[in-house]
């Protein structure tokens, strides 16, 4: 981020500068998909690209913001919120201030100017990481004491419920208390979680197909919908089960003439993607590369064959990253129909593999890829603007 830009950005739009500063980070899913709302387990990192939002408190109930990445201003009031259709990208901060607000929490307005280097739409979770830089700077600017796990549920519920799409936890979850140099192994039931360390012999490396699609809304809620069917109905002859995170692989073979092939395939992907990330963070834990690239290989193929929510574009990615030198592992990470792939490389080669992924892409697809390192970083800070 460029600090004077933004202070000259602030001076132009506010005639003086700002005092605080407020970052989130975008995330990679390492492994664990579509599985945390199904109460299941999840793996993913904090990475170094962000969301900032510089701001200066006021003493009245007003946020102005001013996004750089848009080049456009908005103004509202915290006593009269609701989703702004010409500005998607401050319907995040009005959510969030909605739902602290629905919580009970008494919120000061302040002035902004956001800026961030997350790609928008690409599976990295661009909209948690506002949400959270926002959702810190009204607790900074407010003078709220919120722990980090609830913060992450409130920005959960502004995505829920004001934004309207039906997300998990994961995002906001990692963009608050992810760590640096670790992946956070998150159970999505209980919210607990252990840091598992990213060995420096291994680099993550984000490759975007440029694809983005207006269809993963609807597709996503489908599939959860199609979870839930699945759970009533081994409810039936499993009444102690909650959620997909509950039934077992030996379960789905006993029980699985009960559920018609389309469910019995989704919850296959789920079953299998649950051990294979709670195995993955051992496998991490105990340095073995070569095993947790092998269970992101068969993510894939779980989220392609039974989960149907990969592309041609992310199949051909992932095809073109086995054909490079140093890589351990591949899958598409995060919802699915295009945005990105995420690569386990090992750290001495990045360079190397990075072209030729983008060659071998390129000539399967004719498309020029955008492919990139990412240092493994901390979840969201606020800090007086120094
Ligand atoms: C999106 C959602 C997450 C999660 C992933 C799929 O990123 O926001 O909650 O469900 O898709 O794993």
């Amino acid at each position: 981020m460029d600090r004077h830009a933004i202070a000259r950005a602030f001076a132009a739009a506010y005639g003086t500068a700002p005092t605080l500063l407020a970052r989130a980070p975008g995330r990679v899913n390492l492994i664990g998909e579509h599985t945390d709302y199904n109460e299941g387990f999840v793996l993913p990192v904090a990475i170094s690209r962000a969301v900032w939002i510089a701001a200066r408190p006021r003493a009245d109930r007003q946020v102005r913001l001013f996004s750089l990445n848009f080049d456009q201003r908005v103004t509202f009031s915290l006593d009269t919120l609701a989703p702004d259709a010409s500005a998607p990208w401050s319907s995040y901060i009005r959510g969030v201030a909605w739902a602290l607000q629905a919580e009970g929490y008494r919120l000061r307005g302040f002035d902004g100017v956001v800026w961030g280097d997350v790609p928008i739409g690409a599976g990295l979770s661009s909209s948690a990481a506002i949400e959270v830089a926002a959702a810190r700077l009204f607790v900074a600017v407010s003078d709220l004491d919120l722990d980090p796990v609830r913060l992450a549920l409130l920005c959960q519920r502004a995505e829920n419920e004001f934004v309207g799409v039906r997300c998990g936890i994961m995002d906001q979850f990692i963009a608050t208390l992810g760590r640096r140099h670790h992946a956070l192994l998150i159970d999505c039931r209980d919210l607990s979680y252990r840091p598992v360390p990213v060995q420096p012999a291994a680099a993550v490396v984000v490759a975007d197909t440029l694809v983005r699609r207006g269809l993963v809304a609807s597709e996503y809620n489908q599939r959860r919908a199609e979870c839930e069917e699945a759970v009533r109905r081994l409810q039936a002859v499993l009444p102690g089960i909650r959620a997909l995170r509950d039934v077992t692989s030996a379960d789905l073979e006993r029980y699985g003439t009960l559920l018609p092939a389309v469910i019995w395939r989704r919850a296959r992907h789920v079953v299998t993607e649950n051990e294979r990330t709670l195995e993955g963070a051992r496998r991490l834990e105990q340095g073995d590369l070569v095993g947790f690239g092998q269970l992101m290989f068969a993510s894939h193929a779980s989220l392609r064959d039974d989960y149907a929510v990969s592309c041609p574009e992310l199949d051909a990615m992932v095809e073109a990253a086995r054909e490079q030198p140093g890589l351990y592992g591949a899958r598409m990470t995060g919802a699915g129909f295009g945005g990105c792939t995420v690569n386990l490389v090992a750290a001495g080669r990045v360079a190397e593999f990075c072209q030729g992924l983008m060659a071998a892409y390129a000539r399967r697809t004719g498309q020029v890829p955008q492919v990139y390192a990412c240092t493994v970083d901390d979840g969201a800070t606020v800090e007086p603007w120094a």
